[in-house]
């Protein structure tokens, strides 16, 4: 973990007041953050300065300790493997994040460290830039880890029938006992996966497959794709992954992971700043990262 410095980064007037926020990750390396929030911070004029934090799972209470004591930090990011281990080092949560058991964004409010979750907003207004009327519409979310819960959350608030299919079932049945309270969440037996796909107006790929480095193949039985609508995949690198690729083909409306990220990043930056977000500088800022 570095010592916070301002090297390399935006250098502060003397006395003028840094923005200074990291990101908790496991590992570090390939984060867009960095780039994307000191995009946001050069174009709103605020000397701000973000830092990943590489912190493994045994360093994790010393980092919180460290962000809730040094006034020059006013936030963070927070990512795999500690957006559920972080809730409980916090001084609160959003209910929010308490819907969720999962933070990826911490704030400092009067002193007090809270945790907070913007992935459920990211996707929400993902959603909104393709403009589909999701009330009592069909969704089905591939996957049950910590970014289906943040997709489910927004599902339900928007009025959508979500059904959820997950390698582990289990995980699948604890993910919709978990966010019960928003609504009734189907839980896929894998027999039944390709018909709820087919007569779904959204699908949303929340598994890792198809992540470089990732698990490879389809998240999908081979073939199958909704009849119309859109598919969404919330990976990122590749910006097209084969599910992408092959919806594209087939006509349907299609997202890469992209969106979200920007999203969720820009709601973050609005909470420890105040200022709105700059998105498209941010998305900009991303997608030049992202070329090959
Ligand atoms: N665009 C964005 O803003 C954004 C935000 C958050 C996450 N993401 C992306 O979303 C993905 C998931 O993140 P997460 O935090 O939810 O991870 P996670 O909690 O580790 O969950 C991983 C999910 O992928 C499934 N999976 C893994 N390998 C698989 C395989 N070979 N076949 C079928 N399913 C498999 C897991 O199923 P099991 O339960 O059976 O293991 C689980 O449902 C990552 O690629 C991440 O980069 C993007």
């Amino acid at each position: 973990v570095p010592d916070g410095s301002d090297a390399g980064g935006t250098t502060a007037a003397a006395g003028a007041r840094v923005v200074r926020a990291v990101l908790l990750a496991h590992p570090a390396g390939h984060s867009l953050s960095p780039v994307m929030h000191d995009a946001a911070f050069a174009a709103s004029g605020i000397l701000g300065r973000y830092q990943a934090w590489d912190v493994p799972p045994a360093a994790l209470a010393g980092a919180v300790a460290r962000l809730r004591d040094d006034e020059r930090l006013w936030g963070a990011n927070v990512t795999v493997p500690h957006k559920e281990a972080v809730a409980a080092l916090v001084d609160e949560c959003t209910p929010l994040a308490l819907r969720l058991g999962a933070v990826n964004t911490l704030l400092k409010r009067g002193g007090r460290l809270v945790g907070d979750n913007t992935d459920v907003e990211g996707f929400a207004r993902a959603m909104a830039e393709l403009e589909l009327d999701l009330r009592a519409a069909r969704a089905v979310v591939l996957g049950a880890g910590g970014a289906a819960r943040a997709v489910v959350a927004a599902l339900q608030d928007a009025g959508a029938h979500v059904a959820v299919a997950n390698r582990t079932r289990e995980r699948a049945v604890r993910l919709a006992a978990a966010l019960a309270s928003g609504g009734r969440v189907e839980v896929l037996h894998a027999g039944a996966v390709a018909e709820a796909v087919r007569g779904a107006a959204l699908l949303v790929n929340t598994t890792s497959v198809g992540m470089q480095g990732g698990p490879t193949g389809s998240p999908l039985p081979e073939g199958v794709l909704p009849r119309e609508g859109a598919v969404v995949d919330l990976v990122y690198r590749p910006r097209r992954t084969p599910l992408v690729e092959r919806a594209a083909a087939a006509g349907l409306i299609v997202q890469d992971g992209i969106a979200m990220l920007v999203h969720q990043g820009a709601r973050a930056f609005e909470r420890w700043t105040g200022h709105p977000a700059p998105v498209t500088v941010m998305r900009a800022a991303v997608e030049r990262e992202l070329e090959p």
